[in-house]
């Protein structure tokens, strides 16, 4: 299967239509266009035609396009919900998804819809926390449209009073338990946004941060913070290089029969040879993919 690059998923509000046009320019994996926590109350019917309309009328390249609903429990949610539908975005990114219950609800709302759309999920309740492996298994039903989490550290930090500062180690919990879910039963993960758009350091540690927990890439709010998460949840040249040596390696006649070999002092095994051919598709994936254009 091949790897779609998730490094930078900016989201923007869809009552913003300088925004939805802009978007089109810039070198994201990924855009969200937001109908939920970005747009005001008295904004929602007007946000939820220009996103439907941006996403019908397309001219986003290789971008990714994502539409955030209003939850069901809204005023908005069923309305958005199947205006989405019939905008046929990449995927519908539901906000507050606490259990499996929660997808099956939006999956049969979403009927007969083409299987191409996608569903994605934000993880940012309490109660979501705790059902995080649940919600997940819901990929492997046959009627489920599930294949991305997106933490909500905002809500999650507003939910249950951890902090997203010093390092967010009030979120490690959260973020560990949601990246096993998520791998447990192959879905992307997302990291949650920092909201200090004007401090690059603050940005690029979190960026480490998440990817050192495994997340795919990270959930932006302004273009300014694009090129960094595209560039830390690349893999790095050296990682390339070192992942075709390690590939190598196995393909040498000598190690045919081998399951672990001495690599310059190191031991590799099979495992390290399976994780340097995603390493190196994913590098392939994004070179192929080009730039803004
Ligand atoms: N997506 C696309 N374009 C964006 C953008 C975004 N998220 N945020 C800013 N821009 C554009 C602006 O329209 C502006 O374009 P222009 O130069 O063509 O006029 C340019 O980038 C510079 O914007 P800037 O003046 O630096 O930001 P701002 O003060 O106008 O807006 C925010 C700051 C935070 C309000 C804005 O970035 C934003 O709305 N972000 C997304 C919020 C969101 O979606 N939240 C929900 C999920 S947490
Ligand atoms: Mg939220």
């Amino acid at each position: 299967m091949s790897i779609r690059p998730r490094r930078s998923v900016l989201y923007m509000p869809g009552s913003n239509a300088r925004a939805l046009e802009k978007a089109k320019t810039l070198d994201a994996d990924a855009l969200i266009l937001d109908l939920e926590d970005a747009v005001a109350p008295d904004a929602k019917e007007i946000a939820r035609s220009q996103v439907c309309e941006a996403v019908k009328a397309g001219g986003y390249g290789h971008r990714e396009l994502v539409i955030r609903i209003n939850g069901l429990d809204t005023a908005w949610g069923r309305d958005d919900l199947a205006a989405a539908v019939d905008a046929a975005p990449d995927a519908i990114l539901a906000p507050k998804v606490s259990s499996a219950s929660d997808i099956f609800t939006l999956t049969g709302h979403m009927g007969h819809a083409p299987r191409s759309i996608k569903l994605w999920a934000m993880m940012e309740t309490p109660l979501g926390m705790l059902n995080a492996g649940e919600v997940a298994a819901t990929a492997k039903e046959g009627s489920a449209r599930l294949s991305c989490f997106v933490m909500g550290t905002n809500d999650l930090a507003k939910e249950t009073g951890a902090r997203l500062d010093n390092g967010r180690r009030g979120m490690v919990g959260w973020l560990s338990i949601c990246v096993a879910a998520a791998c447990a039963h192959g879905l992307s993960i997302i990291d949650g946004v920092y909201n200090d758009f004007k401090d690059e350091d603050g940005l690029i540690a979190e960026c480490e941060h998440g990817r050192d927990f495994g997340m795919d890439g990270k959930t932006l709010i302004h273009p300014g913070q694009i090129a960094a998460a595209n560039c830390i949840f690349a893999p790095s040249e050296a990682e390339v290089a070192d992942a075709r040596t390690v590939i190598e390696a196995f393909e040498q006649p000598e190690n045919a029969g081998k399951g672990a070999i001495n690599l310059n002092g190191r031991m590799v095994e099979r495992m390290h040879a399976d994780m340097a051919k995603r390493t190196v598709q994913l590098a392939e994936a994004i070179s192929g993919r080009g730039g803004a254009a």
